[in-house]
């Protein structure tokens, strides 16, 4: 039914005196094309002053219908001049972490609290955070997943809105948002600290066991 017929039946079904009607939501959203579009209309994005450094705009890459969604702080300067999220040595680490407990990249969705470079990969300010946010959360309720898994102090920080250690974040396991949320180490962190693998290890393997 066309647009216009659709207003002519609702305007015949007002005069015979029928003032509300229940509209059932469509079942099915097609994420993929959802996402895609949506970084479309952001990729210009002007709203915090990262956009001035900017090479590419890293929304976030990965499967749309996701069950584990994970979030890491911001681009750094490959993903800046690519255009993807993790495609660094951080990201080569992060897909061997995932590997090794049976996850492809394929199979998970990833992304950053920014989307854009912060100069010199310094963490990202209150204001970039702020401002960027919405398209993390946007992001969040459209892949809907069952698990989160946060990538160091400033995603988990700046989500769960704790101000405490990464040792303490490690310690428990979150509901965020009604989703199952696990804090991690950071890959970068990982790469200047290799001696801390061994309790990402211990993280990972907390998080295979819920999602098998
Ligand atoms: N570090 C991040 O937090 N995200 C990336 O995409 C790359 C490095």
């Amino acid at each position: 039914m066309h647009n216009k017929a659709i207003k002519q039946y609702l305007e015949c079904l007002k005069l015979s005196g029928i003032q509300d009607i229940f509209v059932k939501p469509p079942i099915q959203i097609n994420k993929a094309e959802l996402l895609k579009e949506l970084e479309e209309n952001y990729h210009t994005c002007t709203k915090c002053a990262l956009h001035s450094g900017r090479n590419k705009f890293c929304y976030g890459n990965g499967n749309p219908d996701a069950r584990l969604l994970i979030i890491g702080e911001g681009p750094g300067a490959d993903e800046d001049r690519i255009g993807k999220v993790f495609v660094g040595r951080s990201g080569q680490l992060l897909t061997k972490m995932l590997s090794a407990i049976n996850l492809s990249r394929d199979e998970v969705y990833i992304t950053n609290i920014v989307k854009c470079r912060p100069p010199g990969n310094r963490n990202p300010l209150p204001e970039e955070k702020k401002a960027c946010l919405p398209y993390l959360e946007e992001q969040i309720s459209i892949i809907q997943p069952e698990f989160i898994l946060m990538l160091g102090k400033v995603a988990a920080v700046t989500l769960l809105e704790i101000d405490q250690t990464l040792t303490a974040f490690r310690q428990q396991i979150y509901n965020f948002r009604g989703i199952k949320t696990y804090v991690s180490y950071h890959p970068s962190a990982l790469l200047r600290n290799p001696s801390w693998k061994k309790l990402a290890w211990i993280d990972l393997q907390k998080l295979q066991k819920d999602y098998f």
